[in-house]
C-alpha cells in the first residue's frame, strides 16, 4: 500500500485536547495514524501507538515520529480516545488487557471487522461509548469510504469526534449496526473488486492494441472520474450511463456483452457473499 510522507506539523493539531490511542497499527490502523498527522488532526505527542512486535514498533516509531510500543495498557492509560485496530479474534483479549485503563469518560473506536460492540462493551464491564468504524483501504490517499455505528453509551459528542476523525481519511455515513455485516461486503472489499475491474478494462485496452501503461491509467482514471460523477452530480447512475449511450453507437454493445457476461449479477453476488463471510466472522 502507499505509504503517507509525514510531514512535521507546523500549525497546531485541530483536536488539541484529545490524548489518542491506536492499538494495532498494522495496515489500516497505521493508515488511519500518518492521516491524523498528514492533516494535522493530532500533533505527534498526541498519539500513543501500539503493534505486536517489538523490533516493529521502534522502526515504526522513527518513521511516524509518534510513540509506538507493544504496551498496550500504557497507551490506553494515556488516551482518552482508543482506537482499537487489531485483528477481530485479538479484540476481546486487548479490551481485557487494557480494562484497567478504561473509564466510562474514554470513547472506544473499533474498526475491527465483525466485532459488535456490545461484545466490547461487555468486554470492557462498564458503560462506556463504543462506536465501531469500517474504513476502507483509499483511506490512505484521503478517499476513504467509512461506516460508522454506536453502541449503547455513545454521546453525541463522542459520536461527532468520530465522524471529524474519519472525516479525514474521506467519507462517512453513519449506519445502524445490523447493516455493518453489509458495509463490510460493499465498501470494505469493495476496493478489491474495484481493482479487478480496473485490472480487466487495462487488459482490454491491451487486447485492443493499447499500451499497458496507457491502458492503465485510462482505465483506472475512468473509473474514478465515474465515481466523481456519481458523487458530484447526485444522478443516478443509470442517467449518467445512458448520457454515455448513444443509439446505435459503440457503448450499446459492449454493454450488451456486459449483461450477457453477468458483470451486473456476478458484483451483486459478490458482495452478498463477502456480507455472508462477515457475518460468519462475527458468529466467531
Ligand atoms: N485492511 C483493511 O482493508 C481493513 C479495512 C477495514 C477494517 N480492517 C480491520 O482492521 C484490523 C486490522 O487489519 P489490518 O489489515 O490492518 O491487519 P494488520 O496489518 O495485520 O494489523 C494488525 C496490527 O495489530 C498488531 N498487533 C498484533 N497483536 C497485537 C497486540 N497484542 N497488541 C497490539 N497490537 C497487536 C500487529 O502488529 P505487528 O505488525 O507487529 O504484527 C499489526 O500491526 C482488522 O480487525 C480488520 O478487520 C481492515
Amino acid at each position: 500500500m502507499t505509504e503517507i510522507a509525514v510531514e512535521a506539523a507546523e500549525v497546531p493539531a485541530q483536536l488539541p485536547q484529545v490524548r489518542v490511542a491506536v492499538l494495532g497499527a498494522g495496515k489500516m490502523g497505521g493508515t488511519l495514524l500518518q492521516a491524523f498527522l498528514k492533516q494535522k488532526l493530532f500533533a505527534p505527542d498526541q498519539i500513543h501507538a501500539t503493534v505486536g512486535h517489538a523490533e516493529r514498533a521502534i522502526a515504526l516509531s522513527t518513521q511516524w515520529g509518534v510513540d509506538v510500543t507493544t504496551k498496550n495498557l500504557e497507551a490506553a492509560q494515556q488516551a482518552d480516545l482508543i482506537l482499537i485496530g487489531v485483528k477481530p479474534f485479538q479484540v476481546p483479549e486487548l479490551i481485557e488487557e487494557i480494562r484497567p485503563a478504561l473509564t466510562p469518560e474514554k470513547t472506544l473506536i473499533s474498526f475491527a471487522a465483525a466485532v459488535k460492540t456490545s461484545a466490547i462493551e461487555d468486554a470492557a464491564g462498564m458503560e462506556i461509548g463504543v462506536i465501531r468504524a469500517m474504513p476502507n483501504t483509499p483511506a490512505a490517499l484521503g478517499a476513504g469510504a467509512t461506516a460508522l455505528c454506536r453502541g449503547r453509551f455513545v454521546s453525541a459528542t463522542q459520536m461527532e469526534l468520530a465522524e471529524r476523525i474519519f472525516e479525514t481519511v474521506g467519507r462517512t455515513v453513519t449506519v445502524n449496526e445490523k447493516h455493518m455485516d453489509a458495509v463490510t461486503g460493499l465498501s470494505g472489499s469493495g476496493p478489491a473488486y474495484v481493482y479487478i475491474i480496473i485490472e480487466a478494462l487495462a487488459e482490454a485496452g491491451v487486447k485492443v492494441g493499447l499500451p499497458r501503461d496507457t491502458a492503465t491509467l485510462l482505465a483506472a482514471q475512468t473509473v474514478f472520474g465515474s465515481a466523481k460523477m456519481v458523487l458530484e452530480t447526485g444522478y443516478h447512475p443509470a442517467l449518467l450511463k445512458d448520457a454515455v449511450t448513444t443509439p446505435a453507437g459503440c457503448t450499446i454493445d459492449g454493454i450488451l456483452e456486459l449483461e450477457e457476461g453477468g458483470l451486473r449479477v456476478t458484483l451483486i453476488k459478490a458482495v452478498m457473499r463477502a456480507t455472508e463471510r462477515a457475518k460468519q466472522l462475527a458468529a466467531g
